[in-house]
């Protein structure tokens, strides 16, 4: 996507040397525009756990780039658990995220079976790139399934502005490019349809204020930034047409694990009769556990991103500054589970589907001969 008129992915092998992976540094967007090198799966598993990189599809390809470092490292003779030791590290820097565990068994499944170093190198980048290429690709047929339910509402609405709430940055910067959530919105845009975005901010890390926000003025969608409290109040004044959000983790039976507050944010549209959607690459997908409340593990961040807020001074310095009392206790889950009942529908790379255990199962059929149906 477009960062002033070039284009950028979140992350790449650089040009000359292919053993060093670039990513962007998120932590200082939107005001420092920063490109970090990756080299050692130190490095990878510190951009993850403190989110450099973040996002459930970017994550995904940033532990894809990562294995093939380790494959680039890995000592001779001791190979195999020098790749274990780099998966279990990378697997525990972030729980809730599916695509982190899915890429790394990827990874592992297709590097065990090469029996030189040269073999697993070359193997374990291709696989790094492919992951990262589908991650793009997933995204782009995700944005044409979702302009369908936007090009209908708009039309519904005799082509006035079509009002859609986010949460959190499900956009190209939780991806590789294009974004799922923001998928739509961007083709809609693209092809003259008009939208504007209401953006919950996001607290604690406020990637809905900082990166959300960023990209959309990046790519010229009219948008309007809203504090986390506000979507129930304009979707109870006819203010808000569709919530599309991302997700870290959708059960195969339909129950959505993302940024916490995204369940209030799918009560109020419930009650409001408001279409939510939920738009996701197959690899986000959870297909052993039928549970989202009781089994989807919810990551529990320090209480330092709840009390400390960073951003720009008016002489335009960053600094972070204490928001409580000092020494405030406080609590910090980084997502919650919205049920499946409260999901219109999921928008995934192979089309729309309700959140539904047998409707997923048939989009993806390869998936349910290991259930019991
Ligand atoms: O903690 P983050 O910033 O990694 O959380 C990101 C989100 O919750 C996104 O909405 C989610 O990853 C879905 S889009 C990939």
């Amino acid at each position: 996507m477009k960062v002033k008129n070039s284009h950028y992915r979140t992350i790449w092998p650089d040009a000359e040397d292919n053993t060093i992976i670039k990513i962007i540094d998120q932590r200082l967007l939107p005001h420092r525009f920063i490109i970090e090198e990756l080299r050692t799966v130190d490095d990878f598993c510190l951009a993850i756990r403190d989110m450099h990189v973040r996002g459930a599809g970017l994550i995904g390809a940033t532990a894809g780039y990562a294995m093939y470092c380790a494959a680039l490292a890995a000592p001779q003779g001791e190979a195999d658990s020098y790749f274990k030791e780099a998966a279990q590290r990378l697997v525990a820097t972030r729980p809730t995220a599916k695509n982190l565990a899915w890429a790394v068994e990827r990874q592992l499944s297709q590097i065990s079976p090469e029996k030189d170093r040269e073999g697993r190198i070359k193997k374990s980048f291709q696989v790094a790139c492919e992951i990262a290429d589908e991650d793009a690709s997933f995204c782009q047929q995700i944005g044409e399934h979702g302009l369908k339910l936007i090009a209908a509402i708009s039309k519904k609405k005799g082509g006035k502005p079509i009002n859609i709430l986010t949460h959190c940055n499900a956009g190209w910067l939780a991806f590789v490019d294009y974004g799922s959530a923001t998928a739509p919105i961007y083709a809609a845009h693209h092809t003259g349809i008009k939208v504007h975005v209401y953006v919950d901010e996001t607290r604690p890390w406020l990637q809905g204020a900082r990166l959300t926000a960023w990209e959309l003025k990046e790519e010229g969608v009219p948008h309007t930034l809203i504090a986390d409290n506000t979507g129930g109040h304009l979707m109870q004044h006819g203010m808000v047409d569709m919530v599309i959000v991302g997700t870290d983790r959708t059960t195969y039976t339909g129950d959505v694990a993302n940024k916490i507050g995204t369940y209030l944010k799918a009560l109020a549209a419930k009650d409001n009769n408001i279409p939510f959607y939920v738009a996701l690459p197959s690899s986000t997908f959870d297909w052993e556990i039928e549970d989202g409340l009781r089994q989807i593990p919810i990551e529990e961040r320090s209480g330092d991103e709840v009390n400390y807020v960073t951003g720009l001074t008016r002489d335009k310095k960053i600094e972070t500054v204490l928001v409580p009392p000092e020494h405030t206790r406080s609590v910090n889950f980084g997502f919650d589970v919205t049920p499946a009942r409260l999901v219109t529908a999921l928008i995934t790379e192979r089309g729309v589907v309700a959140a539904d255990r047998d409707e997923i199962l048939r989009m993806f059929p390869e998936k349910k001969e290991s259930k019991n149906s």
